[in-house]
């Protein structure tokens, strides 16, 4: 089993509901969120490191000090999609909105860019005092979301506002808040990735400058929304995506190869590969002297994303297009018909501009009189808009 979804980080408050917690990790889990927690120290008098370990899956981080050379805090916050805090006391709620960073958990939030969902719970009283109302409404103003508590029995005798609510509310924020739920989640996604090389001898080839970034972006993306990825990758010096299927191959042919393997099981297929469209005729084993190098017999590749549209049953086809020159919009809308895609990436590659940066830009096209501008932004976000995209033609979103 592939770990899938957004990573979420669970900060637990020391509250008497942190018990509900264990619940809440169990529902986040069951819909494809990983989950790491982060008690702070007082709430492990109300549930130990054991419990969130094995409801989690995963160690648990307990302060700042234990593998200080890992630094937990910035790792942690660099990556979380979400930070949830179930249940948020009155103390810590005023230490996040003092913007304090005295345990491992304010320091992650402190380091984060990720949305920050907060789930008070505590005593009537508590809640409604000007300090903590104050508090709440500070943090709302940076831009923090609150579940409000809900109103019911409290611990012991008490009734009244501050009850930890029902867990579906706190699901639905966490959906709503995690700007891509887990919509690819039991889908197959398969992408290729980087740029094919094709020998001419021993050492040389014919290639190209693609560095696999787009592809990869996609990959962490679809991964990311539950999807079960596969990448082709040819010739990409990235790290592997955690928990992505990745098939390293070299040439067009081994490519098309393994694109064909997977295509019929695939759901969603992204070509951002640049293939080499010829090849030498007979690559010589050895490398040839270059005064014998003067000419090269060359052959035409088979262009793999054609032939994938070929077979296309209900897989949903996204190509990308890399033009250069003012007519470039114009030839990228030709191939669209052509090689009967359901969705282009057209972009300008000229100048060397777009491979191997972080960025991109260009126009998404969707269908013959359909084109979205996508402006300067990066190779991530164009990702989760063409997976967006994807997922709103496929239906995805209504099922
Ligand atoms: N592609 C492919 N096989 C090829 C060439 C291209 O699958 N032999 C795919 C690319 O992965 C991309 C799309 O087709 O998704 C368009 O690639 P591009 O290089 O822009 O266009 P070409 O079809 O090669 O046409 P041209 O070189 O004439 O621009």
């Amino acid at each position: 089993m592939f770990p899938r979804g957004r990573e979420i980080l669970l900060g637990i408050g020391g509250g008497i509901s942190a018990y509900k917690s264990c619940d809440l990790v169990r529902r986040l889990r069951d819909s494809g969120y990983l989950i790491t927690v982060v008690p702070t120290r007082n709430s492990l008098n109300f549930v130990g490191a054991t419990t969130w370990e094995a409801l989690s899956g995963r160690r648990v981080p307990e302060d700042l000090w234990s593998n200080a050379h890992e630094v937990p805090h910035i790792s942690l916050a660099k990556n979380s999609d979400l930070i949830v805090i179930a249940p948020a006391t009155a103390d810590l709620i005023a230490r996040l909105a003092q913007g304090r960073a005295d345990d491992l958990l304010t320091n992650i939030v402190l380091a984060s860019r990720a949305p920050l969902i907060l789930v008070p719970a505590m005593h009537t009283e508590m809640w409604l005092n000007q300090a903590t109302v104050d508090n709440i409404a500070t943090l709302k103003t940076r831009g923090v979301h609150v579940v409000e508590p809900d109103v019911g029995r409290l611990t012991g005798e008490d009734n009244g506002v501050g009850r930890y609510p029902q867990i579906n509310k706190i699901l639905d924020c966490v959906d709503t808040i995690s700007s891509h739920k887990s919509d690819l989640s039991g889908r197959r996604v398969l992408i290729s990735a980087g740029g094919t090389r094709e020998p001419i001898d021993a050492v040389r080839f014919i290639g190209n400058n693609s560095s696999g970034i787009q592809g990869y972006s996609v990959a962490h993306a679809a991964a990311s929304r539950g999807a079960e990825v596969t990448v082709v990758s040819a010739n990409v010096n990235l790290p592997s995506v955690e928990g992505v299927n990745t098939i390293k191959v070299s040439t067009a042919k081994e490519m098309q190869e393994a694109m064909e393997s997977y295509f019929d099981e695939t759901d969603i297929c992204v070509m951002t590969a640049a293939v080499a469209d010829i090849r030498p005729k007979h690559p010589n084993n050895e490398k040839i002297t270059k005064s014998d190098l003067t000419t090269l017999d060359l052959i035409t590749n088979p262009d793999i994303l054609q032939g994938l549209s070929d077979r296309k049953t209900s897989q949903l086809l996204v190509g990308f297009a890399a033009q250069t020159g003012h007519d470039g919009l114009r030839k990228a809308k030709e191939k669209y018909a052509l090689k009967k895609v359901d969705i282009l990436y057209f972009n300008d590659v000229s100048g060397g501009a777009i491979f191997g940066s972080d960025m991109t830009e260009g126009t998404i096209i969707l269908s013959g009189d359909e084109a979205a501008p996508f402006e300067r932004a990066s190779k991530m976000t164009l990702a989760h808009k063409l997976l967006d995209y994807a997922v709103d033609k496929l239906g995805y979103a209504n099922d």
